[in-house]
């Protein structure tokens, strides 16, 4: 790489190039029979960053990630990924194009090894299985997981489960990484080396968007917060704007919270 293109990526890295917005939805919506799950959501994502999206339970937000990677047809609405339109792909299209995602529920191949199962998101970039465990072994050490590569992925605690989720989408070699409430039922210990580990990705460069409940992790991690309501964005800011809005106040807690505080 000459020295222009290593000024001008570092430029990227550092917010000041052309193309800034790794993702961009534009009015996506999805409904469920009757039931709208996503309406007409406009959500901008840049290059780096760790966004978090919030909202009760049901809201949409794992939809959103389903919308993004292709797991579902959009009914409306465009996704764009480093400028291109990428609604109509498949999620095998999307992970090439540098998407990976988690599962909110973990959906580890349980009676595989943990660095089988963290091979095979390696095998999105390499074709054989030796390139495949070189990838799940640098993943492994990066995330911590390798004294148990050999344990079978059913014995794991289900903070590594999380663990393990991550380190295989890892494997993919993503640009954008969406994370499904990888903090769901860890200790506070625990979701304080998720935490870690989530500043660790970012500070390589991989651009965040993670789905969480867990308060704590959202507002210390997220640069912006979304706030997703029935489908809806009703609020998008910094973690404190957020966080002393009346609307998320109702969204959570209901209207008589917020008439009852006076
Ligand atoms: N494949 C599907 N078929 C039918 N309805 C669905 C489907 N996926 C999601 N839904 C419905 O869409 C709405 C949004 O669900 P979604 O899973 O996106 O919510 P969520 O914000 O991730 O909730 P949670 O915090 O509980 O994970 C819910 O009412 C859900 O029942
Ligand atoms: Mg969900």
């Amino acid at each position: 790489m000459g020295l222009g293109e290593i000024l001008s990526s570092a430029a990227l890295a550092n917010g000041e190039g052309l193309v800034m917005n790794i993702l961009e939805l534009k009015g996506v919506s999805k409904s469920f029979g009757g039931l709208k799950a996503v309406s007409n959501l406009d959500l901008t994502i840049s290059q780096g960053k760790i966004v978090g999206m919030i909202g009760p339970n049901g809201a949409g937000k794992t939809t959103v990630f389903n919308l993004i990677t292709g797991f579902h047809p959009l009914d409306r609405g465009e996704v764009h990924f480093n400028g291109e339109n990428i609604s109509r792909l498949k999620p095998y299209e999307d992970c090439l194009k540098g998407i990976g995602r988690t599962f909110q529920i973990v959906k580890p191949f349980a009676t595989k090894s943990v660095i089988r199962n963290v091979m095979v998101g390696a095998f999105c970039r390499v074709k054989t299985a030796k390139e495949a465990e070189e990838v799940a072994r640098e993943v492994l050490e990066f995330t911590g997981l390798d004294p148990k590569r050999d344990m079978l992925a059913k014995n794991l605690t289900i903070a590594d489960r999380k663990r393990l989720e991550l380190a295989r989408a890892l494997a993919t070699r993503p640009k954008l990484l969406l994370l499904d409430e990888v903090m769901a039922g860890l200790t506070p210990k625990e979701t304080d080396d998720m935490i870690s580990l989530v500043r660790k990705i970012r500070d390589l460069g991989i651009t965040l968007f993670i789905i969480e409940h867990v308060m704590q992790a959202v507002m210390t991690l997220s640069e912006r917060v979304v706030l997703l309501h029935h489908g809806e964005k009703i609020m998008e800011g910094t973690p404190q704007e957020v966080a002393s809005d009346v609307r998320a106040i109702k969204a959570y807690l209901g209207e008589e919270y917020v008439v009852a505080r006076g």
